[in-house]
């Protein structure tokens, strides 16, 4: 189960990718982003869900805490069990933080920039946060199981 649910996670990561992509272009465009927002917050809620079961019950996340000798100290200076541990929660829940207020906020009629912005600043944090597939010591597969 818990292989299924971390290729979920994978897998929905193209999904608030590509809608985060596809909101930013409607409101720079001028086009109603709302049911496009809409997709990306439930995605975007669901891959939090699934990251914070991963977290806590998986390997790479509160496990490298507890079981490395010397604990955070250590933690923080090991690259790969940093970004496991630290980096990738912290950027992509500040990140889901800035989509929900940016989705709130266009849902309550605010400007379309306002929206944007948050958008704009949620895909760059997302982007440096992802485990992509050619970055040394961390790299993760583009789709699930590769
Ligand atoms: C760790 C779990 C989750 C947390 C901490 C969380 C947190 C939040 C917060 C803070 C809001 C904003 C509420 C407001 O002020 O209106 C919200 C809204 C929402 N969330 Fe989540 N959420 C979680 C999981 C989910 C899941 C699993 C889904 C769906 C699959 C989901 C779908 C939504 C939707 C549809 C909204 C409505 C936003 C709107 O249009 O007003 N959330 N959530
Ligand atoms: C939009 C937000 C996020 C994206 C795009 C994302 C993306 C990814 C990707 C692509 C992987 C690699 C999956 C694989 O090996 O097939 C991954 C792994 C992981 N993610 Fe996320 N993630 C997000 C949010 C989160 C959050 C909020 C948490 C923690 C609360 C989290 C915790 C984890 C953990 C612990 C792993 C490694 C699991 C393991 O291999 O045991 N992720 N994430």
């Amino acid at each position: 189960m818990n292989t299924g649910l971390l290729h979920l996670h994978n897998l929905l990561r193209w999904v608030v990718l590509i809608t985060l992509l596809l909101s930013i272009v409607k409101l720079i465009s001028g086009q109603n982003a709302l049911k496009t927002s809409k997709i990306l917050l439930i995605s975007a809620h669901s891959t939090l869900v699934l990251g914070l079961y991963q977290y806590f019950f998986g390997a790479f996340g509160y496990a490298l805490i507890k079981n490395t000798v010397g604990g955070m100290k250590e933690v923080m200076k090991d690259g790969a069990a940093r970004f496991w541990a630290v980096e990738h929660i912290t950027s992509m829940i500040l990140a889901i933080v800035l989509i929900t207020i940016g989705h709130i906020r266009l849902k309550k009629g605010a400007k379309a920039s306002t929206t944007a912005t948050f958008y704009l600043i949620a895909l760059l944090l997302i982007l440096s946060a992802m485990p992509w597939p050619f970055r040394a010591g961390i790299g993760r597969p583009w789709l699930p199981g590769l």
